[in-house]
């Protein structure tokens, strides 16, 4: 029988292509934005699907799971994260689960790397003070930055990105590098001269940008609360862009109002879509709506890479990326 394919939203044509190749069938939500859970239960019921494409705005929880038909072997999440899927319930009903790594680590690093310098060189401050029509000329005290060569980067999670975030800031910029996480990463320490420190605390205190890399587990969620935004140096940027809630925000907002912090980063949120109201009357953030591997090329891997997960599942071979 053909193979039924369904992709939760319209991603780079390449996977249905490289799907549709394969003799497969490939439905695509026309819907022109996130499924609702009722509609993405509705459209799970409708056919026999093999595989479904989700992305990281689909909550797969142990529900969802339970509402799929028992002909889904494989669930390719078009993401590199995938706190958004309940896996243990997917493998109890014998479903494949698996991500799209690798292929987006240096976007994310460099989108990374772009939200720290633009809030150390207030970019977006200065856009906007332009666009409002205050230029008037060079002043000598206008919207003073902080430089970062030479200062100290702090990294939560040393893994794929937080490796490549480290190579860039100290060969470009000749930071050094601090880092905490389970174990040590020598690679990274020979690359870097990275030092590992034995808590995320001890990174805290040390460093001038402190560049969080860690996925969303109940032990990550809030990681970074006011306790520990109180353990940063007052002129240090916090950049986030793993995934929301493992700020707690609203402790955010206040660190960045009352100067406990010199600025932060995000790209993403605890409450995303939503953003908290406090975070957008703030001048030292600079807020992205998730974008940090959003590049054409990028997107257009992960598409590709959701489709071999895919395939090479349903031809009864082990997905690359299939989660643990
Ligand atoms: C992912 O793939 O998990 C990223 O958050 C996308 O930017």
């Amino acid at each position: 029988m053909t193979k039924q394919i369904f992709i939760t939203r319209r991603i780079p044509a390449k996977a249905e292509e490289m799907l549709r190749a394969k003799g497969y069938e490939v439905m695509v939500s026309q819907k022109d934005g996130i499924l609702t859970r009722e509609e993405l239960k509705a459209e799970l019921a409708r056919i026999p699907y093999d595989a479904v494409i989700p992305l990281l705005t689909d909550a797969i929880d142990a529900d969802m799971i339970a509402a799929m038909p028992n002909s889904v072997k494989v669930i390719a999440t078009y993401s590199v994260g995938y706190n958004h899927i309940d896996v243990p319930a997917a493998h109890a009903r014998g479903m494949v689960v698996a991500n799209t790594p690798d292929v987006l680590t240096s976007t994310v690093a460099e989108h990374t790397v772009a939200l720290a310098l633009t809030v150390a060189s207030r970019i977006a401050e200065g856009d906007r003070y332009i666009r409002e029509g205050k230029f008037v000329g060079w002043e000598p005290m206008l919207i003073l930055g902080t430089d970062i060569k030479g200062k100290t980067l702090g990294l939560i999670g040393a893994g794929r990105i937080g490796s490549e975030v480290a190579g860039i800031f100290h060969k470009g910029f000749g930071m050094n590098v601090v880092y905490s996480d389970l174990k040590k990463n020598e690679a990274l320490e020979a690359i870097c001269d990275a030092k590992f420190l034995k808590t995320n605390d001890d990174v805290l205190a040390l460093a001038d940008i402190v560049s969080i890399h860690v996925p969303l587990l109940p032990e990550t969620m809030h990681l970074i609360n006011a306790e520990r935004l109180r353990m940063m140096k007052k002129n240090a940027i916090l950049i986030n862009t793993s995934r929301g809630p493992v700020v707690d925000e609203v402790a955010l907002v206040e660190a960045l109002k009352n100067g406990t912090i010199r600025g932060a980063g995000l790209d993403v949120f605890e409450f995303e879509p939503k953003v908290s109201p406090g975070l957008l009357n703030l001048e030292n953030v600079v807020l992205n709506p998730h974008l940090a591997s959003a590049t054409e090329e990028t997107r257009g891997k992960m598409a590709e890479m959701a489709a071999i997960n895919v395939i090479e599942v349903l031809e009864g071979r082990v997905a690359p990326n299939a989660i643990i």
